[in-house]
């Protein structure tokens, strides 16, 4: 079993990795630069500074940090813009059945989103108060794949990192909670989520199928 399951937010909780998507889709095509869904699962879990980076090598041109500084500005208070009225209808199925599914024996709730604004977007879900723990993606240098982030919320409950279980829908994030030396249970598509022990189409049956299913491992 485990006693900590660790949330990764975008993607996971909600759909604002769409909102990701669509802010660097805008800023990419502004600058001329290709960029589509099939590029974005590269993305997912990654950070701001980094996402950039990664759009700015298909340009031919070179960009100085006051530009690129200049750009992530842009993207970030355009997605700001797209998470203004998010609300508690914006979560996905099946979220708070799994957050009353580890309440009810005990399990501690932990967030580990890259994202600087998940305060925010778990304020406007409504479900600020149901983790008992919120990483702080700012103090932590290493990103995901690093597995610094899930480490840290362990960390915190003063769990040992077997003790817990990650739940991630980007290839970097559940690279970051294997290399954390946890279980990890992947949302998408298990083709790209390989590493995961367990991977589920989407998180409408996450407690029956997911948690339920680790838990049940010794
Ligand atoms: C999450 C998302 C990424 C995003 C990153 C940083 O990991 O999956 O798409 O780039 O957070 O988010 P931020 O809101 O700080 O730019
Ligand atoms: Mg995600």
């Amino acid at each position: 079993t485990y006693r900590a399951c660790i949330f990764d937010l975008d993607g996971v909780i909600t759909d604002t990795a769409h909102y990701h998507f669509l802010a660097w889709k805008a800023l990419a095509d502004g600058l001329g630069i290709p960029f589509n869904e099939d590029d974005n699962h590269h993305l997912k879990g990654v950070g701001r500074m980094e996402s950039l980076d990664f759009i700015l090598a298909r340009s031919d041109r070179t960009f100085d940090a006051a530009t690129r500084g200049r750009l992530a500005t842009e993207k970030n208070d355009h997605y700001k813009t797209l998470i203004k009225g998010i609300s508690p209808a914006d979560l996905l199925p099946g979220i708070l059945e799994a957050f009353d599914w580890l309440d009810a024996r005990g399990i501690r709730i932990g967030l580990a989103s890259a994202s600087k604004n998940a305060p925010e977007v778990i304020t406007g879900l409504g479900i600020a108060g149901r983790f008992h723990y919120v990483a702080d993606a700012g103090a932590i240098p290493r990103g995901k794949p690093a597995p610094d982030i899930f480490l840290d919320v362990a960390n915190a409950f003063g769990f040992a990192p077997e003790d817990a279980i990650g739940v991630e829908d980007a290839a970097a994030g559940v690279t970051a909670i294997k290399a954390a030396g946890m279980r990890a249970i992947g949302i998408g598509d298990a083709s790209i989520l390989k590493e995961a022990d367990l991977v589920l189409p989407d998180t409408s049956a996450l407690a029956a199928n997911g948690l339920a299913v680790l838990a049940a491992q010794a």
